[in-house]
């Protein structure tokens, strides 16, 4: 499972990039905040069944927030993407509608991940304990910073506040970081460029039982 939301040259993401993506070998794409930055990607959500957004963003928008993918091995895994509420615009609050979803994702698959793609710790630390033993992970994104924090809930449920950025960290959570000082610095309009200096992978590895249950979940960091 991956967080697309900022392949394209760090805004969004084009079919073409989740196309690639998913010939690369993620299984399920996920979305986020910046989903709406490619026009072009929302015909192409309406019909993929690999690529989420966030689940709670306005009703009448293209695509969904929820898939059933199959593991390597033929096991079921239910994704789910909300998006968090705090310091975000976000028109619906996770709290609202992840009970349903969840019940939506468990008939459907044992092991169920969910992205939670929201700016504040506090928030995300909420939303996994009271998801603890319902799921099999609360993998949280955004703030592409990795925290600290990965655990096994007391439920059996894996969760960390920030998975990390895939990308340049040579930057300021992926801007070239004279760019983003210089909007800081001046509150005038600055063009955020992506930066390129030290590519590193980070992501999580989440082990879990036939039943969905996670025993185990581990921080990952390649530098390229
Ligand atoms: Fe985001």
């Amino acid at each position: 499972m991956v967080n697309a939301e900022n392949t394209a040259d760090g805004a969004g993401l084009t079919p073409r990039l989740a196309d690639r993506l998913l010939a690369a070998g993620a299984d399920v794409l996920t979305l986020g905040n910046h989903v709406w930055r490619r026009r072009e990607i929302g015909p192409y959500l309406e019909t993929s069944d690999r690529v989420v957004r966030p689940a709670n963003l306005a009703t009448s928008s293209p695509g969904r927030g929820l898939t059933v993918a199959q593991a390597e091995d033929g096991t079921d895994v239910a994704v789910l993407n909300l998006q968090g509420l705090l310091f975000m615009s976000t028109p619906i609050s996770p709290f609202e509608v992840v009970d349903e979803l969840v019940e939506e994702a468990r008939a459907a698959a044992k092991v169920v991940l969910v992205d939670f793609h929201a700016e504040a710790t506090s928030e995300k630390v909420a939303l996994a304990t009271w998801l603890d033993g319902r799921v099999t992970a609360v993998i949280g994104t955004h703030t592409h910073i990795q925290t600290n924090d990965a655990r096994i809930l007391p439920g059996g449920t894996a969760a960390v506040s920030d998975a990390g950025m895939t990308g340049p960290h040579d930057s300021v959570i992926g801007v070239r970081s004279e760019l983003a000082i210089a909007r800081m610095r001046t509150r005038l309009p600055v063009r955020f460029e992506p930066a390129e200096g030290d590519v590193r992978l980070e992501g999580v590895l989440v082990r879990c039982s036939d039943a969905g249950q996670a025993d185990a979940i581990e921080l990952v960091r390649i530098a390229a």
